[in-house]
């Protein structure tokens, strides 16, 4: 089994050091939603303003699903990736639609919404309704990589199971929102893929790859 100091560790790291962002604030899940979708491909500085355009715009998905296609990609000017907006747009009046406007609550369930993948899925479902499941960004591949010393290349699709397993296990049952902001804030800011803090780190005496000098080399990654 997994260290079972892990997780206390990362929330207790996370209490001190996690920025203020405006969707670790609420429970709404369709702002977690709009949060991730321009999350996945903007850092949080540029993000951020998009994130603020697009609440005050359309405060609830009802008033996303009804607002004119034009006008949703004319918010998104600047984010690229149109297909997402237009993704986005598409399932709010699904939501709307299909499901009295209401998310689904559950992993398997946010799965089925067009653009909605494994990550936002369960970003979803962990940040705004407390499923145990493991959200899996960048940040997450590279510090379990790091802590744990797998070496499977994070850019080879079969090492996904490997990663999913380890971290699906490291979920605490108590809240497991917490603890997946936790994890990801931790990749942002202290286990960075440059200059990680190790001097500083709360894992340092269990983490594998500073205990092997072996921090530069993992995680593995074969593509650009
Ligand atoms: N990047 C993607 N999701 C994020 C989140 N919930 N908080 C901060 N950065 C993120």
């Amino acid at each position: 089994a997994p260290n079972p100091s892990f997780a206390p560790t990362l929330t207790n790291w996370y209490s001190r050091h996690k920025r203020s962002l405006p969707w670790r604030d609420t429970k709404n899940p369709y702002f977690i939603w709009l949060s991730e979708v321009i999350l996945q491909q903007t850092r949080v500085a540029q993000g951020l303003p998009y994130y603020e355009r697009f609440v005050a715009a359309y405060p609830t998905v009802h008033d996303l699903a009804a607002a004119p296609q034009d006008e949703v990609l004319r918010l998104w000017q600047g984010l690229g990736y149109y297909s997402r907006a237009r993704n986005m747009h598409h399932t709010a009046q699904l939501v709307v639609e299909k499901h009295g406007g209401r998310f689904p609550d559950k992993y398997e369930e946010l799965l089925k919404l067009k653009g909605v993948g494994s990550y936002t899925a369960a970003a979803i479902a962990a940040f705004a309704f407390q499923e145990r499941v493991a959200v899996l960004d960048g940040n997450v591949f590279r510090v379990l990589a790091r802590v744990f010393g797998i070496t499977e290349d994070i850019a080879a699709p079969a090492s996904r199971k490997v990663f999913q397993k380890l971290a699906d296990e490291l979920v605490p049952a108590q809240e497991p929102d917490t603890y997946n902001q936790a994890i990801m804030e931790f990749g942002a800011i202290q286990c960075t893929p440059l200059m990680p803090d190790c001097m500083f780190c709360p894992l340092q005496q269990s983490c594998f790859a500073f205990n092997h000098g072996m921090v530069q080399e993992l995680p593995v990654k074969s593509k650009a």
